[in-house]
């Protein structure tokens, strides 16, 4: 039987490579479009040698074009923490409301289902909580962080105006903090943050007095959950992430015992806008997906931390300590 063919675009990047991998491994043609702004293409190395898939070195900004015939796209593509954003903040635009249109257009012409990874900033810092997909958000489209928040938002209504006007299949999966093997080391998230200076001896830095919170999903559930959305038959808005919440002053104790260092903590000032509190309703993924998360965050941190063992660099006089 022919595969089905599938683009994922920033398929480079952490979130793309691992499905990437999935979509191989369920017997698609896979091919993955990525600029490697953020991306590396170690993530996708390991798949180069597979007929079964494609690599495309472009930015989706610009129109785009793959031959043959089309069955899914996933636009995974732009700068996804913080400190790649606010450098990279007019290509973060770009990426979501052009990257997104030109995308659209394809989909359309290939006659193709579109899933876009939209995200819990579109929520902002809420004041609702749990978030719902039915909250419409609390976000600053001026603050630092509204060139991804409202790239994102934009995408969102984007797609749903092609669903709405143009009968176009679209998925829409409001992704929230996942973690795991591929993270960039350096991205500036508090999980990286927290395992690269445990590993180096240095002090964990928490931004604030550590009383927010956030919530993790591992990568593989957070796969699976998107990979079920894509299949269903459901194109409103669903939250896929991990309910389970932990202050952030409580996640630096974790990860100091995980990593058997003793606790170790600079303050710094919290950044402008920063949510206080993050926490996903998965409600409607339990309900139109049969999904929920499996991998607890102990055994998720365990799998995270034997790849940031491989990367992260001990200055010499602590790895000989
Ligand atoms: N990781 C998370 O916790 C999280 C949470 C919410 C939403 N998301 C969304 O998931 C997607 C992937 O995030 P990630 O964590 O894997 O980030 P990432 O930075 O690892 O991956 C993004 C990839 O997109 C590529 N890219 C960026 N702009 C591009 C362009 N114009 N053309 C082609 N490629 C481009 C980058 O090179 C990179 O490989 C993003 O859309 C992000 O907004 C991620």
């Amino acid at each position: 039987m022919e595969r089905k063919r599938v683009l994922v675009t920033g398929g480079a990047g952490f979130l793309g490579s691992h499905l990437c991998d999935r979509l191989i491994k369920e017997g698609y043609h896979v091919m993955a479009m990525d600029n490697l702004i953020t991306g590396n293409l170690e993530n996708i190395e390991h798949l180069f040698k597979l007929e079964q898939f494609e690599f495309y070195h472009h930015d989706v900004s610009k129109f785009v074009h793959v031959p043959g015939k089309l069955d899914y796209i996933l636009h995974f593509a732009s700068p996804a923490s913080p400190i790649d954003y606010l450098k990279i903040p007019i290509q973060t635009l770009k990426v979501g409301s052009l990257g997104t249109h030109n995308l659209l257009g394809l989909a359309m012409a290939k006659g193709a289902r579109m899933l876009i990874a939209s995200t819990s900033e579109v929520y902002g810092d809420p004041l609702v909580h749990p978030q719902t997909e039915d909250y419409w958000g609390n976000v600053n489209p001026v603050g630092p962080r509204g060139c991804y928040d409202e790239a994102k938002r934009f995408q969102e209504a984007m797609t749903m105006a092609y669903h709405m006007h143009h009968g176009l299949e679209t998925r829409i999966v409001r992704i929230f903090n996942t973690y795991g093997p591929r993270m960039r080391l350096d991205d500036g998230r508090v999980l990286p943050a927290f395992l690269s200076q445990a590993l180096r001896g240095e002090p964990l830095s928490i931004f604030g007095d550590g009383s927010q919170t956030r919530s993790f999903c591992y990568v593989d559930d957070l796969v699976e959950g998107i990979y079920r959305l894509l299949l269903s038959d459901y194109h409103l808005p669903v939250n896929i992430g991990n309910p389970s919440e932990i202050t952030i002053k409580e996640f630096a104790e974790e990860i100091c015992k995980l990593t058997g260092v003793e606790l170790n903590i600079e303050y710094q000032p919290l950044p402008t806008d920063d949510p206080q509190k993050r926490q996903p309703d998965i409600s409607l993924a339990r309900e139109v997906l049969g999904w929920e998360p499996q991998v607890d965050r102990a055994e998720g941190l365990r799998r995270t931390l034997e790849y940031f063992k491989e990367k992260v660099q001990v200055p010499a006089e602590k790895a000989n300590a």
